[in-house]
């Protein structure tokens, strides 16, 4: 198989106790019944809460295994949390949250042979936690790298917005010090093609060094004015390849609703996540 096609979820937000998201994935599954992918990678924020309620990434990982194909997961900062730094967020990864989403999802990364390719996804969470799962997971996608296949990356966090020197501490994309040794690392491979992400909710293409660095946009809500340059919308990305070559397209299944988190709790800089955790009206 010279020829395949790859579609990208990410932050698909799923939940069994708070769906506010689920019938955009209902309609993602419609979706795939049509374009019948030959895999599917998940970009991470699979689940809602994860963090504090790893039953929200046991959920997901069930939805998961309806879309009708293969797939492969990485986890985002709502699966097992994020580096903690100014900006208050609260669900800082730990060992034990680490822990909790293996346990339920097998592995935090993956590689995957399909056609001429190699596709990897590491987690992007670890990236400058300084976690002993930080260092083994950077020698693990040393080795990882070191192949003759043209190769695709997955994970969660952008690993630039739009200058990777800026020395800005971000909860947008990955940590300063980190992207730098991840890029090092890319640089030193020359057969990475592509590294693809999710976190921002935003669409957008850029190159460096001629590696595509493509955001994807979410499959559950999208951030009007979210401001990182990108194009705020609600969907996800089939890439096609053929060859040593690949193209990329969005797509937005019919009826996905344009949910706008700018609309949540917008007195408060995080209201997001305290609806989140709030208890969700159950059938009685
Ligand atoms: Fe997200
Ligand atoms: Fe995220």
């Amino acid at each position: 198989m010279t020829k395949f096609t790859l579609v990208q979820l990410t932050d698909t937000h799923l939940s069994g106790s708070r769906p506010f998201f689920q019938f955009n994935f209902e309609m993602v599954i419609e979706a795939m019944a049509d374009i019948a992918p030959d895999h599917i990678v998940i970009t991470g924020d699979l689940a809602l809460n994860g963090p504090d309620d790893i039953a929200d990434v046991a959920f997901a990982a069930r939805q998961f295994d309806r879309l009708g194909a293969p797939w492969s997961a990485v986890p985002g900062n709502h699966d097992l949390g994020l580096v903690p730094f100014q900006g208050g967020l609260h669900q800082p990864i730990t060992p034990e949250r680490l822990a909790a989403y293996v346990d339920v999802m097998g592995s935090d990364r993956f590689v995957h042979e399909i056609g001429d390719w190699r596709l990897i996804g590491i987690n992007s969470q670890l990236l400058g936690s300084g976690l002993p799962a930080e260092a083994e997971q950077h020698d693990w996608l040393a080795a990882t790298l070191a192949t003759d296949r043209p190769t695709a990356l997955f994970l969660h966090y952008p690993v630039y917005l739009d200058d990777p020197a800026d020395p800005a501490r971000s909860h947008a994309v990955v940590l300063p010090d980190a992207r730098a040794a991840l890029l090092a690392l890319i640089d030193a491979h020359p057969n990475v093609r592509l590294v693809a992400s999710g976190h921002l909710h935003e669409d957008r293409r850029a190159q460096r060094n001629g590696v595509v660095y493509q955001w994807a946009p979410a499959t559950s809500f999208m951030t009007s004015g979210g401001g990182h340059g990108g194009t705020a919308c609600v969907g996800f990305l089939v890439h096609q390849f053929d060859g040593t070559a690949f193209t990329t397209q969005r797509h937005s299944a019919r009826w996905m609703i344009a949910h706008d988190i700018a609309s949540w709790g917008n007195t408060e800089p995080h209201g997001y996540y305290e609806i989140v955790k709030r208890p969700y009206p159950q059938a009685v």
